[in-house]
């Protein structure tokens, strides 16, 4: 954590009440010139603090950013965020995260930017990524699973996100195969999951996670080639960004240790019950027609074919028909 962000912890935990110059240099021991830079450099980000010459400062708000400090407060996980990395900018977080994971980084390290230079979509596609609108996150884990059980873990951040959305929002997100999030039939959210593993063992695998939270339609590209919404667009109402975030990694931690001690089937049982296409008729690209029945263990599609066969799908794009 930054000094800055110490001292922002410091504001926040004393709730309103003022904090001299002196108290708040002796408990991070850092020079007072330093917190009181520190204040300015708060106040130019948009925090409104209060400086009183007898009593100190207190903060009276804050605008919506995503800081570590702010994420962690009251953060309830077991395995993700211990080292949670909050920037302002980078080209991608899965870029990062990549990174760090081949620097040593430890099994549930968390990277969260504010803007993405180079957000990567599936497909070689790019992910928009504005700045302070949107959350744009990449978690490393380094589960001791064999290597074939790897894509299960690419449906705990769809679940995560759909429940989210469901829980704080009401809205009735549901999941898409492979990898989407929709709400009314629109991509609300994008999951692009990366894995470094040798034919026994997995290293690691970085799940990215792209939901759009407070994007207007003017920040929407123009030509995006699928049906596209925010929260915001479909709340009418500006989110709390570390709200969502806080909520979204409490889920998807709570969903990893689950995984890890009752393996894919209640993920998979939560997905299912997410997913409108179950039992709908679909066509797969512009091939094969069937009815979904439901996910395999290795994360394909199961879709049973008129003649009552059930082929198992591994890529595609999915349609109702
Ligand atoms: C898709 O094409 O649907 C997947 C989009 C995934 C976007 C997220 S944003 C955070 C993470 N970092 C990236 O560069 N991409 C993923």
């Amino acid at each position: 954590m930054t000094s800055r962000d110490k001292i922002l912890s410091l504001f926040r935990s004393n709730s309103e009440a003022f904090m001299s110059g002196q108290e708040i240099s002796r408990t991070l021991n850092i020079s007072r010139a330093a917190v009181w830079k520190q204040v300015e450099l708060l106040r130019e980000q948009g925090f409104e603090i209060e400086a009183q010459r007898s009593k100190g400062y207190r903060l009276l708000g804050g605008p919506d950013l995503l800081l570590a400090s702010e994420i962690e407060k009251d953060l309830a996980c077991q395995h993700l965020g211990r080292s949670l990395v909050c920037l302002p900018e980078i080209d991608s977080t899965n870029a990062r995260a990549r990174q760090l994971a081949e620097q040593g980084a430890a099994d549930g390290t968390v990277i969260i930017a504010d803007r993405q230079s180079a957000g990567r979509g599936r497909l070689g596609r790019r992910w928009e990524s504005p700045s302070a609108v949107n959350m744009y996150c990449s978690i490393l884990l380094r589960p001791q699973i064999p290597v074939q059980q790897a894509p299960q873990l690419t449906f705990l951040s769809a679940v995560a996100v759909a429940e989210t959305l469901n829980h704080l929002y009401q809205l009735p997100a549901k999941v898409k195969w492979p990898n989407d999030v929709l709400v009314a039939g629109k991509k609300i959210a994008g999951l692009l999951n990366e894995m470094n593993a040798e034919t026994e063992q997995i290293h690691f695998v970085i799940l990215g996670v792209g939901v759009n939270l407070n994007m207007t339609v003017e920040q929407f590209p123009e030509e995006l080639n699928y049906p596209a919404t925010s929260v915001l667009l479909e709340t009418g109402e500006k989110i709390d960004r570390v709200e969502f975030a806080r909520e979204f990694l409490q889920r998807i931690d709570g969903y990893y240790g689950e995984f890890l001690v009752e393996g894919f089937v209640p993920i998979r049982r939560r997905w299912e019950a997410l997913c409108d296409m179950m039992n709908t008729r679909v066509q797969i690209d512009q091939g094969l027609i069937g009815t979904v029945v439901g996910l395999d263990s290795d994360g394909a599609l199961r879709l049973q074919l008129d003649d009552g066969c059930v082929e198992r799908i591994m890529a595609g794009d999915v349609r109702p028909v």
